[in-house]
Formats: C-alpha cells, sequence, structure tokens
C-alpha cells in the first residue's frame, strides 16, 4: 500500500478541452496531488460543481453523488498541474464535460498503487486500449524525465474503435517512443486488434519485450495476459472497474485473484482502489 498522502482539493480547472469524439483533456491545479503522483496513480473527482454551495441538502442534490476514478496522465510538479484524459460514457463524465476553465473540483488523490518502474536495460512494451492510455502517458514522460531508460526501449502499441480516439499518440512520439497504433475500423494504422499487434511484435522480435504492461478493456487484457504467459514475459495490468469510495471502505471493486503462476491456487479477493489498480500480469483473475 502506498505511503504517499492522499489530499483533498478544491482543484482549479486550467482547461477543460474536447480532443476526439467524445474525448476530453482536462488540467487541474493541485500542488500536492501534482507532487506526489507516480505512474499508475489516479485521483477520485466529484464530477459536479459542489463549490458554490458546500450545505449537505445542496450536496446531496448533485448528481451522480459518488466519486469517478481517473488516471494521472501528466504532471507538472513545478507548476503544480496535472492532467487527465477522459471519455464521456455516462452522467459523470457528461458533467465532467461541461466544466469551465476557473471552475473548482472536488479531487482525491493521489490513490492506488503504482507501476513497477521501467529500468535501463529491460525493454518493455505498453498495450494500451482507449482511455487506457492515460497511465501510459505517464510512465513514459516520467521514465524519460528521469532518465531512468532509453526511449528507444520503451514501445506503445496504441489501439481505439476509430483514429479520432488515439489522442495522445503525438506526446509518445515527442519522447522519442516508437508508437504502434491499431483501430478496429481500420481508419489508421494495423486494421484489427491491438492484441494481434502484439502477438505480430513479440514473434518478429522476442527481445523487444521483457517487461509487458496493459491497459485498457477487460477482453484486451485478458488476451495480454494469455500472450505474456505464452510468452513467457513478465508484466502488470491496470483495472478499470467501478469503483464507489476509492479508499478501501466500501468492497465494491474487489476482483479475484490468484497467486501469481498458480492459477489454480485457491482465489483471494483485492481491492482494486487500494491494493490495485496495478497488479501483476499472472495475479488478478480477468
Ligand atoms: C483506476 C481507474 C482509472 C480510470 N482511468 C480512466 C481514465 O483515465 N479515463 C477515463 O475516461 N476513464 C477512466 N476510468 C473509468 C472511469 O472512471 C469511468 O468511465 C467513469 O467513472 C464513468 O463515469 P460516468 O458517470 O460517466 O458513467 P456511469 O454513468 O457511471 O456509467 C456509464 C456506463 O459506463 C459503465 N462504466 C462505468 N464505469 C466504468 C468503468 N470503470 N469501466 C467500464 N465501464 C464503466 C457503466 O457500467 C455504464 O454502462 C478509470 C477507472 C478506474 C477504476
Ligand atoms: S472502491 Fe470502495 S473498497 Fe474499493
Amino acid at each position: 500500500m502506498s505511503t504517499i498522502p492522499i489530499c483533498q482539493y478544491d482543484a482549479e480547472i486550467l482547461s477543460n478541452r474536447q480532443i476526439g469524439p467524445g474525448l476530453y483533456w482536462i488540467d487541474l491545479l493541485a500542488p500536492e496531488i501534482s507532487r506526489h503522483a507516480q505512474p499508475g496513480h489516479f485521483v477520485h473527482l466529484i464530477a459536479s460543481d459542489v463549490s458554490k454551495d458546500s450545505s449537505r441538502q445542496t450536496w446531496l442534490r448533485h448528481t451522480p453523488l459518488l466519486r469517478r476514478p481517473f488516471s494521472i496522465a501528466e504532471r507538472d510538479p513545478e507548476k503544480g498541474v496535472f492532467g487527465l484524459i477522459y471519455r464521456i460514457v455516462g452522467g459523470g463524465t457528461e458533467i465532467l464535460a461541461t466544466r469551465r476553465e476557473g471552475e473548482r473540483v472536488d479531487v482525491l488523490g493521489p490513490l492506488g498503487r503504482t507501476f513497477e518502474p521501467i529500468r535501463a536495460g529491460r525493454p518493455v512494451i505498453m498495450v494500451a486500449g482507449g482511455v487506457g492510455v492515460a497511465p501510459f502517458l505517464s510512465l513514459a514522460q516520467e521514465t524519460v524525465r528521469d532518465g531512468r531508460s532509453d526511449p528507444a526501449e520503451m514501445t506503445v502499441l496504441f489501439g481505439a474503435a476509430t483514429a479520432g480516439l488515439l489522442s495522445g499518440e503525438e506526446k509518445f512520439r515527442q519522447l522519442g517512443v516508437d508508437v504502434k497504433l491499431a483501430t478496429d475500423d481500420g481508419t489508421t494504422g494495423h486494421h484489427g486488434l491491438v492484441t494481434d499487434m502484439l502477438e505480430r511484435e513479440l514473434a518478429r522480435s522476442p527481445r523487444q519485450c521483457a517487461y509487458l504492461y496493459a491497459c485498457g478493456p477487460t477482453p484486451m487484457m485478458r488476451r495480454c495476459q494469455a500472450i505474456a504467459r505464452e510468452a513467457g514475459i513478465d508484466g502488470q495490468v491496470s483495472l478499470e472497474g467501478i469503483m464507489p469510495c476509492g479508499v478501501g471502505v466500501c468492497m465494491a471493486c474487489v476482483v479475484p485473484c490468484v497467486i501469481p503462476g498458480d492459477r489454480s491456487s485457491p482465489r483471494r479477493y483485492e481491492r482494486v482502489c487500494d491494493t490495485g489498480p496495478v497488479f501483476d500480469m499472472e495475479e488478478v483473475v480477468l
């Protein structure tokens, strides 16, 4: 479990802009969260504006009542800012997209378990599905910023339904990280599944990957687990389940886990919000 302090902020929205169909980027000013966040951390935020009237009756009228979790995609600790990428899927994200610069968002974080750091001499592949790219933007940026590994030792395989949903791709290229794209509708890159591309890459050059990271829809991550197992590669997955409390209290986010390497071992249940969202590739049963 993380020893990093969890802060609650009435964070100022510095910008909230559309970057694709139903896809947004929001920058929030929250110096302590920005200073302490590490790749894989997420924040839990109240999408609606609770700052205007903090009385309990008014707060209870706000929908949705529960916080929503989002991975930290980028941070600038000197400016005290961090960025999130989000896609509109329901009420909370719809409200978030209406929030304007200068307004405030109640945000809690940084939360969760972070990624195993990338190390020099250990090439990695990050497989991202849709907004699952967010934690990998942070992982690649922090690795390059700290000089922990050569960008040439990182490959991102980024898949989405269509080209417009592949936003963030250019940020990897700016870092010198190789990005290969896949779309379900063939509008750009490989026409098909990002996991097919992973299989192809591993077959073509097995030494390109000593460690695999995956974040995206559950079927994608399940397939990544199978491919990693077959190739004998270790790795981690970052899960995006439903998360009512975000701090280990409600038990609504639990996932079945086994002892890594022994899928027949008795199942135990772990909370995604504090034992995860990052798990050993072989530990979680998807
Ligand atoms: C650790 C973590 C990190 C996340 N990071 C990001 C991120 O960086 N960017 C981003 O866009 N989203 C991210 N998500 C998912 C995001 O939290 C949900 O999309 C959001 O909470 C939906 O809220 P809503 O009120 O708009 O939708 P709701 O009204 O709550 O749900 C609308 C529909 O989406 C489904 N849904 C809700 N939450 C999820 C979910 N987590 N996974 C799959 N389906 C869901 C519901 O079943 C429903 O069908 C993350 C989730 C977790 C747990
Ligand atoms: S979301 Fe409540 S315990 Fe994880």
